[in-house]
């Protein structure tokens, strides 16, 4: 299938694994990118950009297609070592970048001068054509299903979807809620240039967490998300647990009053007790709606070549019998 992603970054399915934290490590990145998607390392699990650029390195030697970084920018205090990290980026060859959070414009010259191309992950329409202006290659549409941060309008993608074909020119990514061949056909249909997924991924063979972390996406259903940290305006996505229920009900009695340090223990330093040690009622942790269509754990290559296979059968047999 040829569509302008594919051109873009010269791969044969438009199918992108969106960077995860303590998900995304070399291993899951090379896997999505010899199954013909792009696969990508998240920045900001590794430690220093010292430790970024070993990742990458380990990655390269897994795959000789193309492959990608995330680097999300976020509000903070004592940010992280961020100029390292794009040096990491730039020096360790990597043709592309998925940006997400906060406005990448300041880190684009010395991206774009490295010959790399950009996709920014946007939740609205506003911030996608913002990113268009400033000079991204491309953007990640992420609807209201979607694991991790789907911001705070609301909008499901079959809405977000086609508000981003009527206004952008720039190729995107539909993100939030893909799961399979049918996913794909749906996003092409509503104006997108292919399938930008995180949670489906999660639960592959390959995927290096532990074993319940995808038995979990597994069992669960379509109503086993929960929002969190709306009342910090940084809502989150999450799989409902124990910790979870606690940071909801700390929710609930603070209201307006709630403060990042009344739920620290719920949010903070979770991901590795969650996807390292299985410790699944740990806390907070991205999840999308898209694991109740989540039922099996397969190679990331059978995951990608059912999910191009399906989408051809619905494109030639399905939809073309209806003509
Ligand atoms: C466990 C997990 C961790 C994630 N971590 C990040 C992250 O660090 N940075 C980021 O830009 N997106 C992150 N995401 C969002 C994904 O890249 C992707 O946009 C999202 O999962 C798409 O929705 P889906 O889960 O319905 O496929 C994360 C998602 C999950 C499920």
């Amino acid at each position: 299938m040829r569509t302008r992603i594919t051109e873009l970054f010269g791969i044969e399915h438009p199918i992108m694994q969106g960077g995860m934290h303590y998900v995304g490590f070399a291993e899951l990145a090379a896997a999505v990118s010899n199954a013909g998607g792009i696969g990508v390392i998240t920045g900001l699990t590794q430690r220093t950009p010292e430790d970024l650029a070993r990742e990458i390195a380990k990655c390269r030697a897994l795959t000789d297609k193309p492959f990608g970084v995330n680097i999300t920018f976020l509000p903070s205090v004592t940010p992280p070592d961020y100029p390292g990290y794009i040096r990491a980026v730039v020096e360790g060859g990597v043709k592309v970048v998925e940006t997400a959070g906060n406005n990448p414009q300041k880190w684009l010259p010395a991206l774009k001068e490295a010959g790399i191309k950009v996709i920014h992950k946007c939740t609205a329409v506003r911030h996608a054509l913002k990113a268009e202006a400033i000079g991204c290659d491309a953007v990640s549409v992420d609807g209201f299903e979607c694991g991790g941060h789907p911001g705070e309008d609301d909008v499901p993608n079959f809405i977000l979807l086609p508000r981003a074909a009527e206004s952008l020119k720039i190729p995107f990514l539909a993100s939030g809620g893909m799961a399979d061949g049918r996913s794909l056909v749906a996003a092409l249909a509503l104006g997108a240039d292919g399938i930008n997924m995180g949670t489906r991924f999660i639960a592959t063979q390959e995927a290096p967490v532990h074993e319940n972390v995808k038995q979990a996406i597994v069992a669960a259903t379509e109503l086993d998300t929960r929002l969190v940290m709306r009342p910090l305006r940084n809502t989150e996505r999450v799989l409902v647990n124990a910790g979870v229920e606690r940071l909801l009900q700390k929710e609930k009695d603070l209201g307006g009053n709630i403060k990042f340090e009344d739920i620290f223990n719920e949010v903070a330093g979770v991901y590795p007790k969650i996807m390292k040690d299985g410790d699944m009622d740990a806390g907070a942790w991205s999840c999308g709606m898209v694991a109740g269509l989540i039922h099996d754990i397969p190679t990331v290559a059978e995951l990608v070549s059912r999910t191009m296979a399906e989408a051809e059968s619905i494109i030639r047999s399905r939809l073309g019998g209806m003509l």
